[in-house]
């Protein structure tokens, strides 16, 4: 008899999320655990995106606008400085979706896909569920992206690389010197996607920002995300932006109304309340300071971060850790499935959040 899955399928483990509070709440007792697990906004959405929100929930008997039409204008307003119209961009329910579209579109079976290791799992899984090879290359020592043996890597039946930058879950970033030199040196017939959801975090002028690479658009993809600086993990929004004709291609594969009506009002409200976003990206950037220097104090490995998130290295099993964690309320994120038992990802918080983080593990027994 033929098996009923295919091989791949057989092989796919699906994706961990983070523990959600409520299983936190339900297994342990905790009455208000604190989750430091997703990388998500701890402000939360603009008050002006809820606002939207609410009045949105009346038009939910309506389908969507598929096409995202206001939402591309208004996105194509506020990226005007890179010179980026509504037919540059296509919309995902959230980036994952996006990372998708671009293996099925571009991808074909007998081709494979290239990236970091470890590094975004979703490239990985995405690969794996639409039976594609995918190469991985290690990080380097200090679990940067590793630029040249990326390139090396690259091979006939290469067809997209798949870049984090910031990468997840190290925090780690490559820069423009080491970009542009990746770029200038890879075959003209890869695709790159450089995947950017943690970009308003960066505080670094050396690191690229891809969206200023328009001359490269006809073979690279740059992903963006209103999961993370914008607050809006939940609604699920993400975008891409390249040349007007990969853009098309993908729209091809596209479902029809994949990015829902309250999500696509939430994100036009998102994009117009800039002062939550500098709000967000201050507190982040003062909360990153402080881990990273408490860190330091209590003799905790921490590789620097360029993103809302930074990952410890107990140089030993983290699994205790992340338990005593839990069971004094902070829901930290284990990083074993990325081949990192030892380390645990720690998303920053509120100023609150990081010194009740600080003062648990300094509780933990050798920590
Ligand atoms: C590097 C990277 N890309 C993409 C995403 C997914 O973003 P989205 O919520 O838009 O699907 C994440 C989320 O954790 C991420 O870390």
């Amino acid at each position: 008899m033929k098996p009923l899955v295919t091989q791949n399928i057989e092989s796919l483990r699906p994706y961990e999320p983070g523990k959600p509070v409520e299983e936190i709440q339900r297994e342990l007792g905790v009455a208000d655990p604190i989750k430091m697990a997703s990388n998500e906004n701890p402000l939360g959405p603009s008050p002006k995106a809820i606002e939207v929100m609410k009045s949105a929930c009346e038009q939910m008997h309506y389908y969507p606008d598929g096409g995202c039409y206001y939402l591309k204008e208004k996105l194509a307003k506020h990226l005007k400085p890179y010179d980026i119209e509504p037919h540059n961009l296509i919309i995902g329910n959230g980036t994952n979706e996006i990372i998708e579209f671009v293996i099925r579109t571009f991808v074909a079976p007998d081709e494979n896909v290239v990236t970091g290791d470890p590094s975004f799992i979703i490239y990985k899984l995405a690969g794996i569920s639409h039976n594609r090879e995918e190469i991985t290359v290690p990080l380097k020592d200090n679990l940067c992206y590793d630029l040249t043996a990326v390139n090396r890597a690259i091979n006939d039946k290469t067809k997209v690389v798949f870049l984090a930058n910031p990468n997840n879950p190290t925090g780690r970033v490559f820069d423009i010197h080491e970009f542009e030199h990746f770029l200038t040196h890879t075959p003209e017939d890869i695709i790159i996607c450089l995947d950017e959801a943690y970009a308003e975090y960066v505080d670094n002028s050396e690191i690229p920002n891809g969206l200023e690479y328009a001359p490269y658009r006809s073979r690279l993809i740059v992903l963006r995300t209103f999961s993370k600086i914008y607050g809006l993990a939940g609604l699920r929004v993400g975008y891409g932006v390249s040349d007007k004709s990969l853009i098309s291609y993908m729209d091809r594969v596209r479902p029809p109304f994949n990015v829902n009506r309250m999500a696509q009002a939430a994100a036009m409200a998102a994009l117009d309340d800039q002062t939550h976003i500098r709000k967000s990206i201050e507190i982040n950037q003062k909360g990153r300071k402080y881990l990273q220097s408490e860190f330091k104090r209590f003799g905790i490995k921490y590789y620097p971060s360029q993103t809302n998130f930074i990952l410890i290295d107990f140089g030993k099993p983290a699994d205790s850790y992340y338990q005593a964690l839990l069971k004094k309320g902070y829901i930290t994120r284990p990083v074993k499935n990325y081949n990192l038992p030892n380390c645990l990802r720690i998303t920053i918080g509120t100023d609150e959040q990081n010194r009740g983080l600080i003062q648990a593990l300094t509780e933990l027994p050798d920590a």
